[in-house]
């Protein structure tokens, strides 16, 4: 178009090849604030890049819808605002320096050696093994009616010829390699099992490395054997013999079925006396579903009661006196946790090491991302499953913290929503809605979603509903600046040049037009119950806007 044609195929080029530094860069910029700033500078670029190629796109309907018109009017044209000069102008200039500005962001990061530097850093960081030791320190609350399930499953299995699979399921801290512990270390299970081994699995599924560890767990000593399947199998068998076996594999991801079908199952399973069992811990029901042969026993958030006792062994285990009014606080800050045994554990053990009102009172008040501890110990587990997460996925995820704590999410809004943005990729032949059900699906499986509910309406359509844990949410934040309340704003704890997405009521929405004087790069406006009627704060606000949804009006639209 107009001669312009050469640079905005560069630029599309360059945004495909922006969008797989990002997925690149992403993980990596957790270890490196450089990498991170660096890759907030290229973000933005590739929305201002993106907002270019629109306007493009705006331009050529606009002018499809305009070829039937007189050609006075086309003169007329010529001298208006929608002037073809002007357009080319105006377009020149933009594209210019949006390709300047991208060029530069590439160069830095070459000159930087930016992506294997931030490989070194990674390497430093291995993966925390588990064992089947349980502390006799601390108590463990709530999970003696889960133990007692899942060992009478166990036990009951003592007729099965081949070995049956039990997973447990549940998301990042909830407690499943306690529970685990909690079942390898009952007496009736030690009895009932001639071979007891517990391997934590992480991220390394491989056949190899399985198969020797199970050997030297096995035979209590060194495994020397060659790297070959074959016989590693004759040693397996022969070590295991007609023993009935119990096996712990800890922590397992791998969503590769065919790795499990085809390669491990066919060994692990058909091994050992009558009765044996694989015990599976995992936060994925995809991993559950591929290798159980029992139900998944899912395990859930503790109640109110258990909750509190879990965070006081660890608040007050210091002889700090349970005062009044730390008491009040504990509470709010147990609230916070909703029963997630990591969170509060974490939580009781940073506030047992402060004794002041005021400490306790700053952290009642924040985020628990927000704290050293709560960032370290807790979001960093829960961000585990958020690494195993595709660049699509990791997209639609982040994306959810536009919504506030608690709040319940429709399935079809969403998938519009992520639409509206680009952030669902077309595949092959598959409709883009079908693929937003999938990875809704998918974060429901992945425990990313919860309490996923069918609701029926008076006119007989049926929404599927869901909410997401408020850790969970605090993880959607903590990957991302992009979605921010007007609290955040006007706290300056956000600001508004890097805010994309809000949930705005339209006092707010006039309040975000006076912070940016007319000015923004929203994309997406979600207004909460009421409809906006001041539509000229809502256009000023709206230029780079893919998609705004006001329920009581029914409007919603998403740029093309
Ligand atoms: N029911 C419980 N009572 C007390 N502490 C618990 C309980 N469940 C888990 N914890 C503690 O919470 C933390 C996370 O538990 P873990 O079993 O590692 O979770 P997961 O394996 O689900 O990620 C651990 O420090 C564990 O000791
Ligand atoms: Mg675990």
């Amino acid at each position: 178009m107009f001669g312009l044609e050469n640079d905005r195929q560069t630029l599309e080029r360059q945004l495909l090849a922006i969008e797989c530094k990002l997925a690149n860069a992403e993980e990596r910029s957790e270890t490196n604030r450089y990498v991170k700033s660096w890759m907030k500078e290229l973000k933005s670029v590739a929305y201002k890049a993106d907002n270019v190629l629109d306007d493009f796109q705006y331009e050529a309907l606009r002018r499809q819808s305009k070829s039937n018109e007189s050609t006075s009017r086309m003169v007329l044209g010529y001298i208006t605002r929608h002037s073809p000069l002007l357009f080319r102008f105006e377009m020149s200039r933009k594209l210019k320096n949006v390709l300047k500005k991208i060029n530069k962001l590439v160069e830095e990061m070459n000159r930087c050696d930016l992506e294997n530097s931030v490989n070194r850093e990674e390497r430093q960081n291995p993966w925390r093994q588990t064992h089947s030791k349980l502390d006799e320190t601390t108590k463990i609350f709530g999970r003696d009616d889960d133990k007692e399930v899942v060992v009478k499953l166990l036990l009951d299995q003592q007729d099965q010829r081949r070995v049956q699979v039990l997973p447990i399921i549940g998301m990042g801290g909830l407690g499943k390699t306690t529970l685990a512990k909690m079942v390898y270390n009952d007496q009736g299970v030690h009895q009932h099992f001639k071979l007891k081994m517990w391997h934590c699995v992480s991220d390394n599924f491989d056949v190899i490395a399985l198969l020797k560890s199970i050997i030297e767990l096995a035979v209590n000593g060194r495994c020397d054997m060659p790297d070959t399947i074959e016989l590693l199998r004759k040693q397996l068998e022969k070590v295991i013999g007609q023993n009935r076996f119990m096996l712990v594999l800890d922590d397992v991801w791998n969503e590769d079925e065919s790795k499990w079908e085809d390669v491990l199952k066919p060994l692990l399973c058909s091994i050992g006396g009558s009765g044996s069992v694989i015990l599976v811990t995992t936060r994925s029901q995809k991993v559950a579903s591929i290798m159980q042969t029992l139900r998944p026993r899912k395990i859930t958030c503790l109640n109110e009661q258990d909750s509190w006792e879990v965070f006081a062994q660890n608040a007050y285990s210091n002889g700090g006196q349970e005062e009044i009014e730390l008491t009040s606080i504990g509470r709010c800050i147990v609230n916070k946790c909703r029963g997630l045994p990591l969170a509060l554990r974490t939580m009781g053990g940073l506030l047992g090491s402060y004794q002041q009102v005021q400490e306790w009172k700053a952290i009642e008040e924040s985020n628990i991302s927000e704290n050293v501890r709560g960032k370290y110990e807790i979001m960093s587990i829960l961000k585990l499953s958020y690494k195993h997460l595709s660049y699509e996925m990791k997209q639609c995820f982040a994306f959810l913290a536009v919504f506030p704590k608690d709040y319940e999410m429709d399935k079809d809004k969403l998938i519009q929503l992520w639409m509206a943005n680009g952030f669902i990729q077309e595949k092959g032949t598959m409709d883009l809605t079908r693929k937003g059900e999938i990875i809704f699906d998918e974060l429901v499986w992945r425990s990313f979603l919860q309490d996923k509910q069918e609701c029926k309406h008076r006119y007989g359509y049926v929404t599927v509903n869901c909410k997401m844990h408020d850790l969970m949410h605090d993880l959607a934040k903590y990957v991302t600046d992009e979605c921010a309340s007007i609290e955040e704003l006007t706290q300056q704890k956000a600001l508004l040049k890097d805010v994309s997405h809000m949930q705005v009521t339209e006092t707010e929405l006039q309040l975000i037009s006076g912070l940016c004087k007319g000015r923004t790069y929203l994309r997406t406006l979600l207004s909460p119950s009421e409809y906006y009627k001041d539509y000229k704060v809502l256009l000023q606000v709206s230029a780079s806007l893919r998609a705004l949804h006001c329920p009581l009006l029914q409007l919603s639209f998403a740029r093309p």
